[in-house]
């Protein structure tokens, strides 16, 4: 193999950096050339469609940054997404016999109420913020309605998932005082949920906290610390990731005005649609892992305990995979992509996500009349790994009812 460039060993720091947060996909395609490229930091950067997917789904591979050498870390407690077997398949089984298919069918009738109630609280005002006024509160509703959270204790926990968020990139450009602020955040989040999932305990519900805490024919019911941090991270996997979807689905949509007319007289092309928007414009751009072993792969051998970033992104546009893989093509069938990751780790949210995207695209495009940009690209949040518009902002002629 050869020496990589020195510009070749700095590309995914220049990732990282805030001003490739609009369009990092040309970066991507250069660091496909060399599908498994160590940087200069000393990360193993996996950019290939099927060095992505045997990794996802190699054994020798820990979602538990402990086993890095060199890891940058934050002191945030692990969840079952940084754990690995055993305690990884205990923990996802509890939420997988409560977080059934027939409780996310029971959402719907709410989620097609909240996008009414949110899309007639604009009134009569022609500039819309996709963001902070539709994308942002629908899934922190569901999430809250299907965990059993009040939501007028959303502003508390507002700017601690943001905070949390931005600490999955493992930046080791992070400054110091962003770290505290994300250990912070963390603390105060997991202080909140402590005294929530100890009241529940005291009087259960219907909902998902409730669940959990019962157990089920197959899962052990989760107490303390478990049922905390799995609380967590479905209330932040519950709307980090959905706000970015909803978000990106409608940027793409109102760049592809085409697209944006076909949906408008054929609403069933939004199942296929909405995992072209998953593949092209992915709400989890990477994630890392650590090696337990040496791991040969694409040409390369990573050696163990090194820090491995799976650019799910760039292999959802492989073109070893997918043919055109730039283009958004709405109805792509077959199009299987690392939008919800894979192997072992699977997003088990992807139910809900997809639910509540196939509602509200739709209806944004069914009443937004003559939707237009206002700033293309829009500002984006800080955060790579799960990057997404911190504003989208639409002028419209008016509401349609
Ligand atoms: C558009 C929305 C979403 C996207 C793009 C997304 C994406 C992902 C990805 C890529 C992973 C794999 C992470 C890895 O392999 O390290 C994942 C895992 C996970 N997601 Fe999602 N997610 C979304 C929505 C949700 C929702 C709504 C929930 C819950 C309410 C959720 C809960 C989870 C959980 C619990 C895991 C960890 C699974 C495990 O470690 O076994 N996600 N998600």
């Amino acid at each position: 193999m050869s020496a990589p460039t020195t510009a070749r060993t700095e590309l995914f720091a220049r990732v990282l950096a805030p001003e490739s947060r609009a369009n990092p996909y040309p970066l991507y395609a250069e660091l496909r050339a060399q599908p498994v490229a160590q940087q200069a930091d000393g990360t193993w950067v996996v950019s290939g469609f099927d060095e992505i997917s045997a990794l996802l789904h190699d054994p020798r591979i820990s979602s538990d940054m402990d086993n890095a050498d060199h890891a940058t870390r934050t002191d945030v407690p692990k969840s079952l997404l940084t754990q690995d077997p055993p305690s990884h398949d205990r923990l996802r089984r509890a939420v997988m016999t409560t977080f059934t298919p027939a409780v996310v069918e029971s959402l719907r009738a709410d989620v097609r109420r909240m996008t009414d109630r949110l899309l007639a609280a604009v009134g009569s005002r022609t500039r819309v913020d996709v963001v902070d006024e539709i994308a942002y509160p629908l899934p922190v509703a569901v999430i809250c309605a299907l965990l059993g959270i009040p939501e007028r204790d959303e502003a508390r926990f507002h700017g601690w998932a943001d905070t949390i968020a931005r600490g999955l990139d493992l930046d080791p450009t992070m400054s110091q005082s962003e770290r505290d602020a994300i250990t912070h955040a963390s603390t105060e989040l997991s202080a909140y949920l402590a005294e929530l999932t100890t009241q529940r305990a005291r009087r259960p519900g219907s909902d998902l906290i409730s669940g959990l805490i019962s157990g089920g024919a197959r899962s052990e019911p989760l107490t303390g610390e478990d049922l905390v941090i799995t609380t967590r991270l479905l209330l932040i996997a519950g709307h980090e990731t959905t706000v970015n979807l909803l978000t990106n689905g409608m940027l793409t949509l109102l760049r592809h005005p085409d697209v944006l007319a076909r949906l408008r007289n054929d609403p069933e092309l939004v199942v296929p649609m909405i995992e072209e928007i998953v593949r092209y414009e992915p709400s989890v751009q990477f994630r890392y892992r650590a090696t337990l072993a040496d791991i040969e792969i694409g040409g390369a051998t990573i050696p163990r305990g090194a820090t491995v970033v799976l650019l799910l992104a760039a292999g959802n546009r492989d073109p070893r995979h997918f043919t055109d893989p730039d283009s958004f093509i709405p109805d792509r069938i077959p199009n299987e992509h690392f939008g919800f990751g894979g192997g072992i780790h699977y997003c088990i949210g992807a139910p809900l996500a997809r639910m509540e995207a196939q509602i509200v695209l739709p209806e944004l495009v069914r009443r937004l009349d003559n939707p237009r940009l206002v700033t293309d690209p829009p500002p984006y949040r800080p955060a790579a790994t799960l990057r997404g518009p911190r504003h989208l902002w639409v002028d419209v002629d008016r509401i349609l009812p």
